[in-house]
């Protein structure tokens, strides 16, 4: 399969402004004409675990320099040989707070905004192998973004950019191994690790025999994906399963997990017939991190930044992750306490704008979080219904200047 090298990826100024942006310290940011200041809650997170930002220096000294419209000279990407992916193809997941995968929700804003509140670990939403099989990977020299476009029907299944490539996580629901191996070896090169869904209890995914099914068919189906995966790629492998009746029974499959030599295995404290509402599970987490030597990542009820570190204590999982949590608010992952949901809304709006986000799911998104703080009867939910573009969205929420900046900007690099 070819893989089109990255040195040709040129990405336009407006795309590299966003980088620098994210890059940038707050205060510098705050004064940007177009972008908000919500990196420093970011900033604030990591500073909070020890880390370092890095480029940010650089990025802020390079940026006193020229004017926020100004294009800027093009990064020199160089070619990634196939060899190289083996280089540093480990992945930390020590106390990490992470973006669950989230179907029609986890494309590249919420992903973007996420790390921007501080987020370590962004997973994408799952995407079926048979879909990704039939995609084409595309170099998108007007977003700065490396798209896998489905042949024929010619719309993006999966979009990601440089600028998150060693966090990402591509997720995948296969019933088979050497589809699943198809499927990552396309895209591996782009992402930080492939992780294998084996939780969805949705009817579409065990009448395929995914999800939640390859829990029940350990010998021939996650053994085999997993051990096919970990044998033929030099990007991380992981998986995300849910209970199983018993707490034995759970840690058996998290064993046998684990000799598959997975780098991390996340665990969704519910039962397969559990509904959302049914409190997770944290002590039967707890017993699959006691059982464990590779990290755990404890997912359930992480409503709140202080949830981190509760979840974290009762399971002793290494890392947490959050889905509902963060799809409500994203700004969950900031350290000083969540931003208003208002705030949030637009600058997830403005990402969906930014990054040209398919309509479908920038409306579902903002669904989803009406749903929750208010209600879709209410004119804002009609409103949000009846939107048929980005650009009826831009004008609900007061965006429509930024909409028509960033069409304009696109028009100037044609
Ligand atoms: C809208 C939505 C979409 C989801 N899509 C996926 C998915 O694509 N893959 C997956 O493994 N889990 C998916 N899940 C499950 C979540 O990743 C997570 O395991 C579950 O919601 C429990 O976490 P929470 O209590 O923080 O919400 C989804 C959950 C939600 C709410």
């Amino acid at each position: 399969m070819w893989i089109a090298p990255v040195c040709e990826v040129e990405a336009p100024h407006l795309v590299r402004r966003e980088k620098r942006r994210l890059l940038l310290p707050p205060r510098r940011r705050s004064r940007h004409p177009v972008f908000g200041n919500e990196e420093k809650q970011r900033a604030a997170g990591r500073a909070e675990r020890g880390e370092n930002e890095v480029g940010g220096a650089a990025a802020a000294a390079e940026e006193r320099e020229r004017s926020p419209l100004q294009p800027h000279p093009q990064p020199h990407h160089q070619p990634v040989p196939a060899s190289a992916a083996a280089v540093g193809a480990a992945m930390d997941y020590q106390n990490k707070h992470i973006l669950a995968p989230m179907v029609r929700v986890g494309t590249l804003p919420l992903r973007l905004l996420a790390a921007e509140y501080g987020a370590d670990i962004t997973y994408g939403e799952e995407i079926i192998d048979h879909k990704m099989v039939k995609c084409e990977r595309r170099l998108n020299h007007y977003l700065g973004t490396t798209d896998f476009v489905e042949k024929g029907a010619e719309n993006v299944v999966f979009r990601t950019c440089p600028e998150e490539k060693d966090r990402v996580v591509f997720q995948i629901g296969t019933a088979n191994a050497a589809r699943a191996l198809t499927a990552a070896q396309l895209v591996c090169k782009d992402v930080a690790a492939i992780d294998i869904n084996m939780g969805c209890p949705k009817s579409f995914s065990l009448s395929g025999g995914m999800g939640a099914a390859l829990l029940t068919n350990p010998e021939l189906i996650h053994d085999v994906i997993l051990t096919t995966l970990r044998r033929n790629l030099d990007t991380p492998v992981t998986c995300k399963i849910r209970l199983l009746r018993s707490p034995l029974e759970t840690v058996e499959l998290a064993r046998r997990i684990e000799k598959t030599g997975v780098s991390a295995l996340a665990v969704h404290g519910r039962k397969v017939a559990d509904r959302p509402r049914d409190p997770a599970k944290w002590n039967e987490i707890a017993d699959i991190a006691a059982a464990l030597s590779i990290p755990v990542i404890a997912n359930g009820d992480v409503f709140y930044y202080e949830d981190f570190a509760r979840i974290k204590e009762a399971t002793g999982a290494t890392s947490v992750m959050v889905a509902r949590g963060a799809l409500w608010n994203a700004s969950i992952f900031c350290s000083s306490g969540k931003l208003s949901w208002e705030d949030v809304k637009k600058e997830y709006i403005r990402k969906s704008i930014l990054w040209d986000n398919d309509i479908k799911s920038t409306k579902h998104t903002l669904k989803e979080m009406i749903m929750h703080y208010s209600c879709l009867e209410l004119p804002e939910g009609k409103a949000v219904i009846k939107s048929e573009t980005t650009a009826d969205l831009a004008r609900l929420y007061g965006e429509e200047e930024y909409y028509h900046f960033v069409a304009k900007s696109r028009q100037g690099l044609k």
